[in-house]
């Protein structure tokens, strides 16, 4: 009876790996130790990113090869979010700060994921509040669900009680190198130091 019973705690440890597995398994960035020079780096087939027809925060039509040439961190929210995109923009502003010159190495990207509200004047307005090399771009519904696809990003409308609606999204800043290929992630919350030294890392490839 007791055998039964631990033999039936393991497989259920067995079976929850492996659905961990199968729901991070896209995320599992391989990172080498801090300061061995390696760069986070996704497995080759990982298709993250690709082209897009967006406008930027200055009104100005762009698209995927606007950014190429250099890395890029880009991530996707609203501006009428009431936590995570300030707080990833707060910290994005930081490391930009902290990489000083390095930072004129990559195109930093803030995608609007709400058509209805984000217009380029709306865009511009919120992001004068954080470091100017970040690019705030925002689409019609159809543009943004082409690079959200492209981006396999998340993102759903949810309507607040008593009228309005918010937006989840996905939270992750995706990187690129200057060829547009996934290079890493950095994830919400994750170690500054981390996430800074994956920037280094990401800024010295451009
Ligand atoms: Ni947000």
């Amino acid at each position: 009876m007791l055998r039964a019973i631990r033999w039936a705690a393991w497989g259920g440890v067995a079976v929850l790996g492996l659905l961990l597995l199968a729901t991070t398994g896209d995320w599992l960035v391989t990172d080498g130790p801090l300061g061995t020079g390696r760069v986070a780096t996704g497995p080759a087939s990982l298709a993250i990113g690709g082209p897009f027809r967006l406008t930027d925060h200055r009104g100005r039509a762009v698209t995927e090869q606007d950014f190429r040439g250099r890395p890029m961190a880009i991530f996707f929210g609203f501006t009428h979010c009431p936590d995570v995109c300030p707080t990833t923009l707060g910290d994005m502003t930081n490391f930009i700060a902290a990489l000083d010159t390095a930072a004129e190495r990559v195109h930093w990207v803030f995608v609007s994921v709400d058509a209805e509200r984000d217009t380029p004047q709306t865009m511009a307005d919120y992001l004068s509040a954080f470091d100017p090399r970040i690019v705030g771009l925002s689409g019609s519904e159809a543009q943004i669900s082409d690079v959200a696809r492209a981006f396999r990003v998340y993102y759903r409308k949810v309507p607040l009680e008593g009228g309005g609606y918010t937006m989840d999204h996905s939270a992750s800043v995706f990187l690129l190198d200057a060829e547009g290929r996934f290079a890493g992630a950095l994830d919400y919350k994750e170690g500054q130091d981390v996430a800074l030294e994956k920037l280094r890392m990401l800024a010295s490839r451009g």
